[in-house]
């Protein structure tokens, strides 16, 4: 509980830095979690108190806290060349070569890259780069964007409108020409009687609607995470991308996979596209791109994209666009580290070995009599929270139900997200059975103690 005399970092956060995706009341009440320093996947506060971090931070700590090879990587290009730009034909020789292996670790055969600080700018660059191409193209009416309810793409105004969030509205977004399809949450959005098939071909039969009222030259992208992440750890119904991808194929539409939370091994794969075994023409990265040790993004373009807005842009000199940081060399070397110890050094190996295990933990809380469904796939899962399972009725909102459990966690030493009715889990790819006992354990224990209370 923080103090009024602003003596308590509690009390001196709450007065002076602004929480973004907080709810202000509780923290207010209940006073921030300052914290210290982290220890593989602990991390600790300013009273010495250790918490489990079952979200990895934001998803991006996959490597944990403290990786000496992370801190070696960013100390020694510090010491060489602590930062420079990507403009003007110039570029570090470590991001030559961070591309160079992007594009032979992504699933093109040849392709580019361009740099961003982070996933929402990356969405943003993509978007500019397909607009700038539809008028170079003399195609300047093919600027819509197709995305999904409950896709999250960032935040910054374009991405913020690619998000199929409704609390966008508060900002008058999505701005215009910015388009949500449905949410292929089967479990949730299937209706009474529809088989997963049926459901999954009504997806694509919206799709194909959608491009038929708008017109496929007005399209610029469908853009897509192969498992929706903040919206709720959504995997795709059976055969999802299956069924979509020919459609925006053959109407000559780009497909994207925004792979900010799936890329570099979460869902047991390098790319969350490869476990759902589609071919996208452009890859967004961010997040496990530098294990969360340096902001940066990613723009991946496939071999088409690639040569199309090369081709466009040498037809006006330039692609005007960039950041700062853009190519970071520090954050280049990092990422060329955290690459090499996901595929290299066991982390991805670790995410596939520890996945059943994470599965047979969430199947045995989805026996709980409130949990309704337990979803996910490889290290990342959500548990959803219902007041009645057969029905599948949501608890009433203002029980915040997932509010208390994610709370009632950290005070027994665990960190794991409440996100709409959902509690999310995604553990650092590090984590050991012992740590994965410790997690399910806490997380238990909690769901026993608030459903008491709000039943
Ligand atoms: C799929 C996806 N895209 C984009 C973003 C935005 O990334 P950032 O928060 O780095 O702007 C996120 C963030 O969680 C994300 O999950």
């Amino acid at each position: 509980m923080p103090d009024d005399n602003l003596n308590s970092w509690e009390s001196r956060a709450d007065a002076f830095s602004f929480y973004g995706f907080t709810d202000l009341p509780t923290i207010h009440d209940r006073g921030a979690v300052v914290l210290t320093h982290g220890e593989g996947p602990y991390v600790f506060d300013v009273h010495g108190r250790k918490y489990l971090d079952a979200n990895s931070g934001l998803w991006n700590m996959v490597a944990g806290f403290d990786h000496p090879g992370l801190a070696e990587a960013a100390k020694a290009q510090y010491d060489r060349f602590p930062g420079y730009h990507a403009f003007f034909g110039r570029m570090a020789d470590t991001t030559v070569t961070l591309s160079e292996m992007l594009v032979d670790v992504s699933p093109f055969s040849r392709g580019k890259v361009f740099y961003t600080n982070s996933g929402s700018e990356a969405n943003d660059t993509l978007v500019k780069m397909l607009w700038f191409l539809g008028r170079a193209e003399g195609q300047p009416e093919r600027r819509k964007i197709l995305t999904r309810i409950n896709g999250y793409h960032g935040v910054t105004v374009v991405a913020a409108s690619m998000t199929g969030k409704p609390y966008n509205e508060l900002f008058g977004l999505p701005l215009d020409g910015f388009l949500h399809l449905s949410c292929p949450h089967y479990w949730r959005e299937g209706r009474k009687g529809e088989s997963e098939a049926k459901f999954t071909a009504r997806m694509a039969a919206e799709l194909e609607d959608v491009i038929a009222r708008e017109g496929a030259d007005t399209i610029a992208a469908f853009v897509a995470e192969p498992v929706m992440g903040a919206g709720g750890v959504i995997p795709p119904s059976e055969g999802y991308f299956q069924a979509i991808a020919p459609i925006l194929k053959r109407h000559g539409i780009p497909l994207v996979a925004d792979e900010v939370i799936c890329g570099f091994g979460r869902t047991g794969n390098t790319w969350g596209c490869e476990t759902y075994d589609f071919m996208p023409d452009a890859i967004i990265a961010s997040k496990a791109i530098t294990a969360g040790y340096f902001p940066m993004g990613a723009v991946i373009l496939g071999p088409e994209l690639s040569d199309r807005l090369q081709a466009a842009s040498e037809s006006v000199e330039e692609f005007p666009h960039g950041f700062t940081g853009s190519g970071h060399p520090v954050g280049s070397a990092i990422a060329l580290k955290a690459i090499d110890i996901i595929l290299n050094e066991g982390l991805l190996d670790n995410v596939r070995a520890l996945t059943p295990k994470f599965e047979a933990g969430m199947r045995e809380l989805a026996q709980h009599p409130h949990i309704g469904e337990a979803r996910g796939k490889g290290l990342m899962g959500a548990l959803e929270a219902v007041a009645d399972k057969p029905t599948k009725t949501p608890f009433a909102s203002d029980l915040s139900v997932s509010e208390r459990i994610a709370n009632t966690c950290t005070d027994h030493g665990l960190i794991c997200r409440p996100l709409g009715q959902a509690i999310v889990l995604c553990p650092p790819f590090i984590m050991t059975e012992a740590q994965m006992d410790e997690m399910f354990e806490k997380l238990s224990a909690a769901l026993d103690i608030v459903f008491a209370e709000v039943t």
